[in-house]
């Protein structure tokens, strides 16, 4: 070898180890941790680096390779299920060319070279979410399990029998139902129902979820049932019939057809496609319907129809010949970051926003984004003036990718690593990282920044729901202090409002008469309204249930709070300590002092007459004949209280169909069943 080859061979052997190694990290994290660093497009931009390496130079591929590799061998805690049979990955087609390329080989395997493009395919949209195999003996679901390494799956099953579109019972009413069924598909996550979860989540300082595939996939593999709404909300999508094939069933369209038929959903868009030609143009349309779907996909799914074809073109270790995924252009942009904000939320969290030259990315236009904090800035590098990726995550907040470190200036122009400010930008205090805390803070509670994000939450609909007191307004309140605490906002005079921009005498009546009808709230309306860290609507509920006055919440201790269910120890910490502080004690008697009043439950009993469920704790499940929330309502209106998993502290369950593992508990534990019949029954409506 003469010396230039040999040390371009050294660069391409030191470049395959860099690619290996850099792919297994970024694999762990999007397998395991769910937390994905790079786009998917980046992803597979280094994995087909290394491929074509691999190619060049066998000798020097890793018997493990990522390239060799599906997923990730099964997490701990999770028994390992085996597959029926390995569970394959897609070989990845970029650009038309590619998809040609697929079609021109598979003509040629089958040695049909003259009618080259004409095998007719099915096109499928490509689901971006967790792939799971659900197994049925007996029509009845017996066991689900993910991906895993395709060989080897983790054992959701307890999770998947939460999900709606995950069937307990196949319909046999077609016909008889073979023995054994194994059914192949994706759990995602539709968007509206992400978009929902992040709401909430932020609204409890929760780190919203990257996308919803990472939501899915981190749902279904939750130990314990800590978060059974984003459970509830995953939908299952059936695209393969593994095991319990009817013979007479010999094309995929067959059989997407005989999956909905057994009560699976199939996604409405799969075709068939001719040739090349009708191909792409599948393809093209379901780009064009991307951004109008309710689930995220990333590309579509080629599959030859004839499934006995299929058989005949056979499968290399990690991928079938007979199949091909052809992946959506990612929604990303270059821009530059031109500035770094530090803004100031509710907590006195200082958060780092990213200010950009507009660019437009999958279809809106970017100009800024949440740097989220200092970690985040120090991991991506990014240097105010850089060059960046920016990329919109599944139909959500966009974010920056990452830098262009070949356009940043070198040598003495370098820009300077950004930190955030010392000192609150807002009122000057000090501010705080504590340690083991990613976030810093503000921890001064009268900064002005601080007050304005909490008096509009105070005034949100969820909370005292004030019309009429818009941001505009909050901001002038605050900057002329004519609110310098919450509770001034009850002790205003309506010469103060007419005074302010913007107002005349009309809207100032207006609003005297919003702050009027805020008084007159509930517990736990009043009790979201106070912006505690971690109490949102559905835990002021629990607390006001549990409390009935504000003076008992007052005295209770963190160990008092947390011993009620549904409280766990952050949340009870969180409350005793806002308690705590006699400026917050202040502030709440104030509010009162102030007017601020809701009845206690005896009065809304009176009022509401008849509760013959008051004390009675329900649990629903199966499916019911109405929606959850109807039954709930009806319970509720009734003075009974519904929660979500079955304890001793159970009075009924109230069961629909296939009703799960909540009724084999509550058999156990004796609680009492009901129908919808019973349940009626019991509310006295009937
Ligand atoms: S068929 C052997 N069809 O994409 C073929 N997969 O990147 C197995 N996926 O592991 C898969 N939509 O989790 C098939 N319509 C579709 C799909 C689909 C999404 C997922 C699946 C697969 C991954 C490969």
């Amino acid at each position: 070898m003469s010396p230039k080859a040999s040390s371009k061979a050294a660069t391409a052997k030191r470049r395959m180890e860099q690619l290996a190694d850099e792919l297994d990290r970024h694999s762990r994290r999007y397998y395991i941790e769910d937390r994905p660093e790079i786009a998917d497009a980046e992803y597979d931009e280094l994995f087909r680096e290394l491929q074509f390496l691999e190619e060049e130079h066998p000798e020097w591929a890793r018997a493990n390779s990522p390239t060799q590799r599906i997923g990730s061998p099964p997490a701990e805690g999770f028994k390992s299920l085996p597959h029926l049979s390995p569970m394959l990955s897609l070989d990845n087609a970029m650009d038309e060319a590619e998809l040609r390329a697929f079609v021109d080989r598979v003509a040629r395997l089958l040695d049909r070279s003259d009618e080259a493009s004409n095998e007719p395919m099915i096109g499928e949209p490509k689901l971006d979410g967790a792939g799971v195999e659900l197994i049925y003996r007996n029509g009845r679901f017996d066991a689900g399990l993910t991906r895993g390494d395709g060989t080897v799956g983790e054992d959701i099953s307890a999770n998947l029998r939460q999900i709606l579109s995950v069937p307990m019972q196949l319909d046999d009413s077609a016909g008889k139902l073979p023995e054994l069924v194994s059914v192949r598909g994706e759990v995602v996550l539709p968007i509206a129902a992400f978009k929902r979860l992040n709401a909430k989540r932020m609204k409890l300082e929760l780190e919203p979820f990257a996308n919803p595939r990472n939501a899915a996939a981190g749902g279904l593999r939750q130990l314990h049932d800590i978060d059974v709404e984003r459970l509830r909300s995953l939908e299952f999508r059936a695209y393969a019939l593994e095991e319990g094939r009817p013979k007479e069933l010999e094309t995929q369209l067959l059989i997407l057809a005989q999956l909905e038929s057994w009560g699976f959903l199939v996604s409405p868009e799969c075709t068939l496609c001719k040739d090349f030609q009708s191909a792409v143009a599948f393809h093209q349309k379901q780009l064009a319907a991307r951004d109008s779907l309710p689930i995220e996909i990333d590309g579509t799914v080629f599959k030859i129809n004839n499934l006995a074809l299929q058989v005949e073109l056979g499968s290399l270790s990690r991928t079938p010949r007979w199949a091909i995924a052809f992946k959506f252009p990612p929604e990303q942009a270059t821009t530059r970051l031109v500035d770094i904000e530090a803004q100031v939320g509710r907590t006195g969290a200082l958060t780092p926003v990213a200010k950009l030259e507009p660019v437009q990315v999958g279809g809106v236009v970017v100009s800024n984004t949440s740097l989220h904090n200092q970690d985040e800035i120090d991991r991506k590098d990014l240097r105010i003036g850089d060059r960046v990726v920016v990329q919109r995550a599944g139909d959500v907040i966009p974010q920056i990718v990452r830098v262009i470190l070949a356009d940043r200036p070198t040598g003495k122009s370098v820009p300077e690593r950004y930190r955030l400010p010392t000192n609150c930008p807002v009122c000057g205090n000090a501010a705080l990282r504590l340690e083991g805390e990613s976030v810093t803070r503000c921890p001064n509670i009268d900064c002005p920044a601080q007050l304005k994000n909490n008096v509009w939450h105070l005034a949100s609909r969820g909370a005292l729901d004030i019309d009429g007191l818009g941001q505009k307004i909050i901001d002038q309140l605050v900057d002329l202090e004519h609110v310098t605490r919450l509770s001034d906002l009850f002790a205003l005079e309506r010469q103060s409002l007419v005074e302010l921009e913007r107002m005349g005498g009309k809207s100032a009546d207006n609003l005297m008469n919003s702050l009027a009808k805020a008084r007159e709230t509930t517990f736990a309306r009043f009790l979201i309204a106070l912006g505690i860290r971690h109490v949102g609507a559905t835990i002021a509920e629990i607390l006001a249930d549990a409390f009935v006055d504000l003076g008992g919440l007052m005295e209770a201790t963190a160990s008092d709070i947390a011993g009620i269910e549904g409280l766990g120890p952050t949340i009870a910490e969180s409350v005793a300590s806002f308690f705590s502080d006699p400026h917050n004690r202040a502030e709440v008697e104030r509010m009162v002092e102030l007017g601020v009043r809701w009845k206690t439950p005896s009065q809304v009993q009176g009022e509401r007459g008849a509760q013959p469920l008051v004390g009675k704790t329900f649990v629903l499940t199966g499916s019911l004949s109405a929606p959850r929330d109807h039954f709930k309502e009806r319970i509720v209106l009734a003075g009974g209280k519904v929660t979500g998993s079955v304890s001793s502290k159970t009075d009924f369950v109230v069961a629909g169909e296939n009703p799960g593992s909540k009724v084999t508990k509550a058999q156990k534990l004796g609680v009492e069943i009901l129908d919808e019949a019973a349940l009626t029954k019991l509310l006295g409506e009937s």
